[in-house]
């Protein structure tokens, strides 16, 4: 208890990674550790068949990548306010209902946070992102309901909302001494999110804060969506994408998209996609490639792919340099050659569109607060370290400073505070 107010845990739910934080009773801010030591924790579960448990976050994804045997379940946000979340799914050797893999997230969730502090939360700020889909006003909201849902029966009994930008904005503020026009960038795996909000450490007691948000603006394009396109662009062609074939004829691409979209992989694998697949053998010339292809949906090897090329991505935007995209678990043959590489310039090409999409949303936003330009540009989501991303950013906002913010716990902090 803090005072009178129980705390409330801020909890920030993401595609790719969930982290949390709350005011302690000695009043200072504490990022959870939700993950070992580290605050970030992979939004991943993994049912294994093996032991029949289910792991999580980084422990579900090491099991995935170890090959035992059992299903991993991620981008679980992203189908928030999709039908698909009454659906079942085969996890194991049994059958569960989408939304129920959200809730018992939440439960283990909620259970390390108080493992950590050491008593019962029952009250939570949540996250949201400006969209959680796109120009669908009513599955939005029936998203943000479902996320209130799957809290309340993981057994928190008061739940808010709150921005997830907003958030962002809030942690940066605690930061400044003066009054700042700041657009918060927030990209992580599954969207991207604009902020301008006027800054200024002298308000950030006051309870409502909605007259310093100027403008907000989101787009639902984010690091999952680079992996897609850097997988086709890199690795597919390895496996006959963009093959001219028999007749001069492109060979058919629907199983390299399905392949390429962390939640339509299973589906190449179906016996159905399998025989598809495998007829597709006349449209090649090159067999070599066919071969290769069914080597990666028969050894079902496309989430492995995408993480691979997820890592390279991450590798040659940190350090500008080129990155191997680790791709031996597909040779046939000891001398087979499989040189997939990220480049500066391939990853600035591949990911050219959707950049250009995300940054005009980032203008769009400071257009709408009816600005020129901000001082600042905040940058939090682990994309935001995106080389490229910046680059562009910079080129299109040169009067802002770039300030690189806590790419990973900043939201959740933001989400307390609030
Ligand atoms: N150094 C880096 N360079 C580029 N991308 C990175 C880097 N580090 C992490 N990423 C990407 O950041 C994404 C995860 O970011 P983050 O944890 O902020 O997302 P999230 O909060 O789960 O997603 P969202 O906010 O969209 O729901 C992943 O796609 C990951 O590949
Ligand atoms: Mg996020």
């Amino acid at each position: 208890m803090i005072g009178n107010r129980p705390p409330v845990l801020g909890i920030d739910f993401g595609t790719s990674n969930s982290a949390a934080a709350l005011i302690t009773a000695a009043g200072s801010l504490q990022v959870v550790p939700l993950d070992g030591k580290r605050a970030e924790m992979p939004t991943a579960l993994f049912f294994s068949s093996e032991s029949h448990t289910v792991l999580y976050g980084s422990e579900a994804m090491q099991a995935y990548l170890e090959g035992t045997e059992g299903r991993l379940l991620r981008s679980l946000k992203s189908l928030l306010g999709s039908p698909l979340m009454d659906e079942y799914t085969a996890v194991g050797d049994r059958s569960m209902r989408f939304f129920d893999i959200v809730v018992l997230f939440f439960k283990e969730l909620r259970r390390r946070c108080e493992t950590y502090v050491g008593h019962s939360l029952t009250h939570a700020v949540l996250g949201r992102p400006v969209h959680f889909v796109d120009d669908n006003p009513e599955r939005d909201s029936l998203a943000q309901e479902t996320l209130r849902r799957a809290a309340t029966e993981a057994g928190f009994t008061h739940i808010s909302f709150q921005l997830e930008p907003i958030a962002a904005a809030l942690d940066f503020e605690q930061r400044i001494d003066k009054e700042t026009l700041a657009l918060v960038v927030d990209i992580g795996g599954g969207t991207s999110d604009f902020t301008v909000i006027r800054l200024d450490p002298a308000r950030s007691l006051q309870a409502d804060r909605s007259d310093d948000i100027l403008a907000t603006t989101g787009i639902h394009i984010g690091g999952t969506d680079f992996d897609r396109l850097l997988d086709l662009s890199t690795v597919m062609p390895l496996l006959g994408y963009k093959h001219v074939g028999t007749g001069g004829r492109i060979v058919p691409n629907s199983v390299f998209f399905d392949l390429c979209t962390w939640h339509l992989i299973h589906q190449a694998y179906t016996r159905k996609a399998l025989h598809f697949a495998k007829e597709l053998w006349t449209d090649f010339t090159d067999l070599t490639l066919h071969r290769r292809l069914m080597g990666a949906l028969e050894e079902q090897h496309g989430h492995r792919m995408l993480n691979e090329v997820e890592l390279a991505k991450i590798a040659c935007s940190m350090s500008g340099q080129t990155a191997p995209v680790a791709l031996d678990f597909l040779r046939h043959a000891p001398d087979e050659h499989l040189g997939a590489t990220i480049t500066a310039a391939g990853m600035a090409e591949a990911l050219h569109q959707a950049l250009q999409q995300v940054v005009q949303c980032a203008q769009d936003c400071v257009t709408a607060a009816g600005l020129q330009a901000v001082d600042v540009v905040y940058l939090t989501g682990g994309s935001s370290a995106l080389r490229p991303l910046v680059n562009v950013l910079q080129s299109t906002m040169p009067r802002a400073t770039l300030v690189e913010g806590n790419r990973f716990g900043g939201v959740a902090a933001g989400l307390a505070l609030t």
